[in-house]
C-alpha cells in the first residue's frame, strides 16, 4: 500500500470509530435515562439466569437504526438480533448491554461495545461503560483511549502478583468446570476479581486496573471491541496452545504474563465442559 492509500485507509477507520463511539454514547444515555429502577426480565436464553430486558433489545435497535441511516449497506451481527448481511466488507460486532446482570441490580460495570470489522478484521471499538461515564475507544495502529489518555497495560507483573479477572458461563455444568479450573488458579496468583462484564474487564486490562482476564465462552460480540483496546494497549489476546480467541477460550494480559497464565491453565484442562 503506498503513503496515499494508507493516509485513505486511516481516515476511513477513523470515520468509523468516530461513528461507532457516537451511536455507543447515545445508546448509553438512552439505557440511563431509560433504565427503571428496578429492570424486568423480559425472557431468558440459553439459561434461567442467561435474561435479557426490554432495554437490551431496544438499546440494540437503536444502534441498528443508526448505522443504518448513515451506512446502510454494512453487514451487522448483534447479539440480540443476529446477523443482519451486508455489502462492501463493513461489518459492526454488537452487543447493546454487556453486563446485563449487573444492568438488572444496578451494579457499575456494565457496557455498550460495538467494534467494526473490515474485510473481517476488527479496526474499530467503542466501549462505554455507561454507570461510570467511561467511553473507552481504539482504532487498529491507532493506539487505545479513555478520555484523551493512551492507555497502557501493565508490564513486568508476575503471575504470582496478577490481579486476574475472570467470568462464568450460564450454564451449571459450565460453571462447576469453570469453578474448579478458579480453585488452582487463585493460590498462584495476587487475587481474582469477577466484575460481571467481559468488555469492561478486557477494558480494564488496557487501563491497567486488573493485569490479566480469562474466561471460557466468551462469545465475539463480548470481546470484539474490547479486544482490540486490549491490544492497542499493549497486550496480547488469543487462546490455548496458540489458537486464537474464541468462545474456546479468550486470555488477555501483556506479553510474558500472557504465557505464565496459559501454562497454568493449560494442564488444568479448562475447555473440559
Ligand atoms: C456476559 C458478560 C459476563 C461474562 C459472560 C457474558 P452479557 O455478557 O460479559 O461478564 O462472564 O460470559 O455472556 O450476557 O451480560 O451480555
Ligand atoms: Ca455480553
Ligand atoms: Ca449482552
Amino acid at each position: 500500500m503506498d503513503e496515499r492509500e494508507h493516509r485513505h485507509d486511516r481516515t476511513r477507520v477513523e470515520e468509523l470509530l468516530e461513528l461507532a463511539t457516537g451511536i455507543a454514547e447515545e445508546a448509553g444515555q438512552m439505557l440511563l435515562a431509560k433504565r427503571p429502577a428496578r429492570p424486568e426480565v423480559l425472557a431468558t436464553k440459553s439459561s434461567p439466569t442467561d435474561v435479557v430486558t426490554a432495554l437490551d433489545r431496544a438499546a440494540e435497535e437503536l444502534i441498528r437504526g443508526r448505522i443504518a441511516e448513515v451506512r446502510p449497506h454494512d453487514a451487522i451481527l448483534g447479539e440480540e438480533g443476529g446477523d443482519t448481511p451486508g455489502e462492501g466488507g463493513v461489518r459492526w460486532v454488537v452487543d447493546p448491554i454487556d453486563g446485563t446482570v449487573n444492568f438488572l441490580y444496578g451494579l457499575p460495570d456494565w457496557a455498550v461495545s460495538i467494534g467494526v470489522e473490515v474485510d473481517g478484521e476488527i479496526v474499530a471499538g467503542a466501549v462505554h461503560n455507561v454507570p461510570r461515564g467511561e467511553l473507552f475507544t481504539a482504532s487498529k495502529g491507532g493506539g487505545a483511549w479513555l478520555r484523551g489518555e493512551r492507555l497502557r497495560c501493565n508490564t513486568g507483573v508476575p503471575l504470582a502478583k496478577a490481579l486476574v479477572a475472570t467470568g462464568f458461563g450460564y450454564a451449571a455444568g459450565r460453571r462447576r468446570v469453570q469453578a474448579e479450573v478458579l480453585a488452582q488458579v487463585v493460590p498462584q496468583v495476587r487475587d481474582i476479581r469477577r466484575g460481571g462484564s467481559c468488555a469492561v474487564d478486557l477494558c480494564s486490562v488496557a487501563a491497567g486496573r486488573v493485569d490479566a482476564y480469562y474466561e471460557r465462552g466468551a462469545n465475539y460480540w463480548d470481546h470484539a471491541a474490547a479486544g482490540l483496546i486490549a491490544v492497542e494497549a499493549g497486550a496480547r489476546i488469543g487462546g490455548l496452545n496458540g489458537r486464537p480467541v474464541s468462545p474456546d477460550m479468550a486470555l488477555c494480559a501483556a506479553p510474558g504474563l500472557f504465557e505464565e497464565l496459559h501454562d497454568l491453565l493449560v494442564p488444568l484442562d479448562p475447555e473440559r465442559d
